[in-house]
């Protein structure tokens, strides 16, 4: 009996179970009431009285490993089914890609940024218009060829040979903001309209369909072109650099008089001249002007007490001396390998 015993005690330690089916095969067969242990403890009342001891020892350790066996086999079990669940949880997770902002929506809030930091508030307007908000308002005479200078998209017109202030369209600039905002608010008026765009133009490198502007306006007694000169030069400098120079050259606008045009030297060259500046020195980023006594009484504001300048660009064109990009379409092609170079806070 004593052999029996420690052959079963080896046997014991060296058992190992798979699955919960295994662990209750070794349970039946050592530990349960038919198991192989109670059946020794049976025969151990025939031992003679002289190997009892002996013997009884070693069945109590053969009953003893046989139950610390059991639980370290089942604890072992349950911890290895937990890592089954299919998961590792000691891999490296994937990178939690953060999205960045479009780089037209970054000049655009640096925009509204330098503005309203000099006084200016945001307004806003709708994209579908009338022609009385877009152009009739604004100087445009019905027939005037500058309606041809802004190719419209029109939604409903009254006739296809002359243009109607209830023709209703796809604004073509953003001034349609301030002119419901001259309609609504008596002067002083410190405002800037960034929004979206359209004209019927033939898509390129250098132009698009859809487009967005900032344009701003300013009317109060006594407002001069001086104003006007030293608030596009504050812009210009917080834009692109302190060192930024800016020029005037004369132009036209329906809705300005006198108009202008404003040019940036180069920062790429420092005013040298380059490829990106064509040689000049200069970058064309924006029209302005004093807004034409016409517009202001269209609007109900007295031209003999008020006066006011306005001005508008455009902020991929702005985007693209900022950042020297070459080519606008890009801003519109939701192209990853370029978005992600814009990183920003604004
Ligand atoms: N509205 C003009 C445009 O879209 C820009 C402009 C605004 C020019 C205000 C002068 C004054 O081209």
């Amino acid at each position: 009996m004593l052999e029996k015993i420690i052959a079963l005690i080896k046997e014991i330690s060296a058992f190992s179970v798979n699955n919960s089916e295994e662990l209750e095969l070794f349970r039946l067969k050592y530990l349960s009431k038919k198991g192989l242990i109670s059946e020794l403890f049976e025969d151990f009342k025939n031992v003679p009285v002289s190997d009892k001891k002996e013997i009884g020892q070693n069945l109590n350790l053969l009953k003893q490993n046989a139950l610390e066996k059991y639980n370290i086999l089942k604890s072992n079990l349950s911890n290895s089914e937990e890592t089954d669940s299919g998961f590792d949880f000691t891999r490296p997770s994937h990178l939690y890609s953060l999205g960045t902002r479009h780089p037209i929506s970054i000049v655009r809030n640096e925009l509204i940024d330098i503005f309203t930091r000099i006084g200016f508030v945001v307004s806003e307007g709708p994209e579908i218009e009338d022609d009385d908000h877009v152009f009739t308002k604004l100087n445009f005479a019905p027939e005037h060829p500058a309606r041809d200078m802004q190719d419209t998209f029109y939604i409903s017109r009254l006739s296809t040979e002359d243009s109607s202030p209830e023709d209703i369209l796809l604004r073509t600039h953003t001034s349609s903001v301030q002119v419901r905002v001259m309609q609504g608010q008596k002067p002083p008026i410190r405002t800037i309209s960034p929004g979206r765009v359209f004209r019927n133009e033939a898509i390129s490198a250098r132009a698009h369909c859809i487009f967005h502007q900032v344009e701003g306006l300013y009317i109060d007694e006594n407002v001069s072109f001086a104003d006007l000169r030293q608030t596009l030069l504050f812009f210009a400098r917080e834009m692109f650099g302190k060192d930024t120079e800016i020029r005037l050259r004369p132009s036209y606008f329906p809705f300005t008089e006198p108009s202008a045009e404003m040019d940036v030297s180069c920062k790429i060259c420092g005013g040298k001249g380059c490829n990106v500046c064509k040689h000049t020195g200069w970058l064309e980023i924006l029209g302005c002007g004093m807004v034409h006594p016409n517009v202001l009484e269209a609007c109900n504001i007295d031209s003999k007490k008020y006066t006011g300048f306005a001005f508008g660009m455009g902020i991929e064109r702005a985007a693209m001396l900022k950042y020297g990009v070459n080519d606008l379409r890009l801003y519109f092609e939701n192209d990853i390998r370029f978005l992600d170079q814009f990183k920003t806070t604004l």
